[in-house]
């Protein structure tokens, strides 16, 4: 029993599962491909929306040395990352690196894990969307109900109509194929770096050294809300819940995070890539590099413009150009961020459908899933009803608390990579590997150190809600994945049953 479970798939065997043409996903992405998809994931509603709201509560302007905490935390995990995408090139991420490496339950947990990472990231981008479109659309006169609106603060019943819209859509983007979307993405990525830069740029100019003062705010001890809503580690510890001080730096970057989620999704498309080897660690450095320089600009730039207490929590980028006279910027930044925020929407769907694919080809999941389309090459099954799903999730919950929960996950997941890089390396040293991570195991070591210690950061009750998710894991793992596993006796025959 316990020998089944940490059964492992071999790395030659992932590959060649790639080879078999009904099974098959098209190679066609280079490294640039790549940075532009990393790009064009990373920078979102982290950026756009959550800088105002950690800086208002949590860190003030110290807010920059947040993502520099977060920033690092992922380059460490990048790292790892990038050995395992360039040895293990197949679609799936995180997912089929421990399958390689640690055995199949830790391999489910971890997808099951990706699955809520990427779903839910989805829903809070598209919420997040839907809140800056309804603005733009308000400004040019037309004012959507709020049953038919954003959900944070709504009352009563709601659905947010724009979200699930935009989730069909970009749904359908996916199912007619890569190519198509890699080249959508591609402007609307250059739409989102421009505005970014153009924050930088034209906000630079209005920036006061007052706002700065004190750069990183006292202590404050916070009163309301429950237990459950303080950082795990301050409950631990015993210390009174509070913000701002160096513990409010961590706090906000346990919640920052959120804003570096994606790198992660470009070693998803890893089988999708033309050269692996070389590509797949450049694409997720690279574009990972590029993102924390402007978040840390982006965030100096806000905070000087404006003092930290006046932030807006709904738009601060935007909202910091009114707030110095200038709302002609304001528009133009809203506009960039509802196209921006699109393909961070998409690429997150992509990630997520692209570990259901795999999970369901390795049998754990419903072989029914794996099945591409014959004509566009896409895994149209689990694109369309992960995409119905997600839209209904988006139309009817509010983003952040659910962004939390995203962050718990990814952390995990950076975990488990760090982890099997070291297994894997000592079960499988023969293996050619392009990219090698530095210092192994100390880098590895500290990468899992950096994470549980974001992940410490974060609310008790987020990490209530995740092992419910992992929980409900386990069950379908035992119910249904263990015995229908490529791996397990007798599969052969039932897989070829299994064809629909
Ligand atoms: N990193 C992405 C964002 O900030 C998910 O929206």
């Amino acid at each position: 029993m316990t020998s089944s479970l940490f059964r492992t798939k071999k790395v030659e065997q992932s590959i060649s599962d790639t080879e078999e043409p009904e099974h098959a996903l098209k190679k066609s992405l280079s490294a640039l491909d790549l940075t532009v998809f990393g790009v064009g994931v990373i920078i979102g509603t982290g950026i756009f929306v959550l800088t105002g709201t950690v800086a208002k509560s949590n860190a003030g302007p110290a807010v920059a040395l947040s993502f520099v905490v977060a920033g690092v935390v992922c380059a460490l995990a990048a790292l790892c990352y990038a050995e395992f995408a360039s040895t293990v090139p197949v679609a799936g991420s995180a997912y089929t690196f421990s399958y390689a490496s640690l055995g199949e339950l830790p391999a489910w947990i971890i997808g099951w894990d990706l699955v809520l990472e990427f779903a839910l990231g989805t829903a809070v981008v598209a919420v997040g969307w839907s809140g800056y479109v309804a603005s733009l659309l308000e400004n040019a006169g037309w004012h959507l109900p709020e049953y038919l609106s954003s959900r944070e603060g709504a009352q009563g019943f709601g659905f947010d109509v724009l979200a699930a819209v935009l989730i069909l859509v970009l749904t359908g983007i996916l199912v007619l194929g890569m190519k198509l979307s890699a080249r959508v993405t591609s402007v609307v990525v250059a739409v989102k770096v421009a505005v970014v830069l153009l924050v930088i740029v034209a906000g630079a100019f209005f920036v006061k050294g007052d706002n700065y003062k004190p750069f990183i705010p006292k202590t404050e001890p916070v009163t309301a809300g429950g237990t459950l809503k303080a950082p795990l580690i301050q409950l631990m510890f015993g210390w009174a819940p509070s913000n701002f001080g160096i513990l409010g730096i961590f706090t906000a970057a346990s919640v920052v995070f959120f804003a570096f989620i994606g790198f992660d999704v470009v070693a998803t498309a890893a089988e999708e890539t033309r050269n692996p080897q070389r590509d797949m660690p450049r694409g997720i450095l690279g574009s990972l590099v590029i993102c924390t320089t402007l978040y840390v600009a982006v965030s100096i730039v806000v905070t000087g413009m404006q003092k930290y207490t006046r932030l807006s929590v709904d738009a601060p980028l935007a909202d910091a150009f009114k707030a110095v006279g200038h709302p002609w910027y304001a528009g133009v930044i809203s506009f960039g961020a509802a196209i921006g925020l699109t393909t961070v929407c998409m690429i997150l769907l992509l990630g997520q459908t692209r570990v259901f694919f795999a999970m369901s080809r390795d049998g754990l999941l419903p072989r029914f899933f794996s099945r591409v389309h014959p004509r566009f090459k896409t895994p149209y099954r689990p694109t369309i009803l992960l995409g119905v799903i997600i839209a209904i999730v988006a139309g009817f919950t509010s983003l952040s608390e659910l962004a939390e929960l995203v962050n718990i996950g990814t952390l995990f997941a950076f975990v488990v990579v760090a982890v099997g890089v070291v297994i894997l390396r000592n079960t499988r040293p023969d293996l050619p590997r392009s990219f090698r991570t530095p210092l192994v195991p100390i880098l590895p070591i500290v990468s899992v150190c950096a994470s549980l210690w974001l992940m410490l950061n974060l609310p008790a009750e987020t990490w209530l809600r995740f092992a419910v998710w992992m929980v409900i894991g386990f069950v379908v793992y035992f119910l249904y994945g263990r015995t229908h596993s490529r791996l397990a006796p007798g599969a052969p025959e039932q897989r070829v049953d299994d064809r629909p």
